[in-house]
């Protein structure tokens, strides 16, 4: 699912077809039109739909035909790349232990409502942290809170920027996603 550029997307994309991630890639779910995580999945054969929460009049209509549509597809695993959503809790409760997050800090710090994007990131830098880095985690009802299943770091030097930090995280999330996501595969009897 997604909601923005989708590299972490193409990382998952690149990763199953380059044989180093053994998973279907059943459809993406994109949160709104016009993203590039939807032209990714045209180029690569992969069907899009979008399910704007906005469409809908409740949390709930929305968590519902979220879940239609998981279902029509015979989903195992919920992969939340970039998606800025709140995922209702019908489709936790459907899906449990089985949505996986990618978050752009080392929660639990920096994490949560608001922390999204470049945000993150400005706040690490204001925060004078010398590292920072991203986590993969099992989705539950409240933002980046679910168990944490994995973690990469880098290096905050002085001379690093909101942006040259980003580039620096969002190299390692390409990298930890399709790992974390294999090998929770493997642990798992999916
Ligand atoms: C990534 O930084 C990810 O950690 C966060 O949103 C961003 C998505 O980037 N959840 P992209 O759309 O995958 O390029």
């Amino acid at each position: 699912m997604a909601s923005g550029s989708g590299s972490n997307f193409q990382a998952i994309i690149d990763a199953t077809e380059n044989g180093t991630l053994q998973i279907r890639i059943a459809a993406l779910i994109a949160s709104k039109t016009g993203i590039g995580a939807i032209e990714r999945a045209e180029k690569h054969g992969i069907s899009a739909k979008v399910i704007s929460p906005k469409d809908f009049e409740s949390e709930e209509a929305f968590g519902r035909k979220l879940l239609d549509e998981l279902h029509l597809l015979q989903t195992d695993l919920i992969v939340l790349a970039g998606y800025l959503i709140k995922i209702p809790p019908v489709v936790i409760a459907a899906f449990p232990n089985r949505i996986l997050n990618i978050h752009p800090s080392l929660l639990p710090d920096f994490g949560g409502k608001g922390y999204y994007g470049m945000k993150v990131h400005r706040a690490v830098i204001e925060a004078k942290k010398k590292i920072s880095g991203c986590t993969v985690h099992l989705v539950n009802e409240e933002f980046d809170k679910g168990p944490i299943l994995a973690q990469s770091i880098v290096s905050v030097e002085e001379s690093d920027t909101p942006e040259s930090l980003a580039e620096k995280v969002l190299k390692q999330e390409h990298l930890l996603l399709p790992k974390t996501i294999q090998l929770f595969l493997n642990d798992t009897e999916l």
